[in-house]
């Protein structure tokens, strides 16, 4: 049976919604998205439903996290589409605030960093916030705001996005916020590539293409039983077969994102634009060295320049 959730597009309409909820002590279970929704965000509202009574999804398309010459104007804006997944996964209440709402007077992004923002420290300055300076900035800024608003015993962040949930567990951390982080596996399509708003932006030759992101993880997940050094090679092998494919970084941490390990558990992360799409996906790695094999430094963050 579907329940169609109750819309609040402003910050009152969300506390009178919730209030009840709070006053008879119901755990409020949270999903931030910037909709465009799909399978991938019906798994993060269902593992939400199974942490708690009510689950609020918010859906902000945040132009903090943005930087001028990105997509923001043109990411997918889904409303009603977006009412029906939520409407299918028993969610009870969607926050669709307008910028104005968010970002009082309007967004600017400027004005905005004469006020208070989130400011993340170095774990943003690799990777993805090495190749997009300020969006994790704006992505903190944004979730402590709604963290805020909706006050959740528990949220729910895809694990597609590594370096954002370690980031925002951070942030839960060092600024003491009362809420359980939960990161959820990333959802795939049936060949593997990884569910996202901006598939929808490819072509069916691009679509092709993209799969393969995916195979060279796969590809390094098969060689790291020989070391960081041959998973990447398998990577990049496979990386550079597709001629459609741009490769922003490819990348072997730690769980942490800190030096991969010789031996043990560590990340596999690769972010590739695919015409004028930029993708991301990663994976779990188990490293072993065979005795004798180490190179030191062999830490991987490989990038196209
Ligand atoms: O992952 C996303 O969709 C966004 O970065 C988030 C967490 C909703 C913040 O705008």
């Amino acid at each position: 049976m579907t329940t169609t959730p109750t819309l609040a597009n402003t910050r009152e309409e969300l506390t009178d919604l919730l209030a009840d909820a709070r006053k008879s002590g119901q755990r409020i279970g949270f999903v931030p998205t910037m909709g465009a929704l799909h399978e991938g965000h019906a798994s993060l509202m269902r593992e939400a439903a199974g942490h708690a009574d009510v689950v609020v999804v918010s859906i902000f398309v945040n132009p903090m996290q943005f930087a001028p010459t990105e997509d923001l104007d043109r990411y997918p804006r889904t409303l009603p589409e977006d009412l029906g997944l939520c409407a299918a996964n028993d969610v009870a209440v969607v926050f669709a605030p307008a910028v104005e709402e968010m970002y009082p007077g309007g967004f600017n992004h400027d004005s905005v960093r004469d006020g208070v923002t989130v400011h993340p420290g170095t774990l943003a300055t690799i990777l993805d916030g090495e190749s997009r300076p300020g969006h994790f900035d704006g992505v903190l800024t944004v979730v402590a705001k709604l963290l805020g608003l909706v006050q959740p015993d528990v949220a729910i962040f895809g694990q597609k996005d590594y370096q954002q949930l370690a980031l925002i567990r951070a942030m839960v951390r060092d600024l003491c916020l009362p809420v359980e982080i939960v990161g959820a596996e990333t959802m795939r399509e049936a060949d593997g590539l990884a569910m996202s708003s901006r598939n929808r932006y490819l072509d069916p030759a691009q679509r092709a293409a993209a799969t393969v992101l995916n195979r060279a993880l796969r590809a390094a997940q098969e060689r790291a039983a020989y070391g960081v050094a041959p998973a990447r090679w398998a990577a990049m092998s496979v990386l550079k077969s597709e001629p459609l494919v741009e490769l922003d970084y490819l990348a072997l941490t730690g769980v942490d994102l800190g030096e991969a390990p010789d031996n043990g558990e560590g990340r596999i992360l690769v972010a590739a634009k695919v015409g004028s799409t930029r993708l991301i996906d990663n994976m779990s790695i188990h490293v072993t060295t065979p005795a004798g094999t180490a190179v030191a430094g062999s830490t991987t963050d490989e990038r196209s320049s």
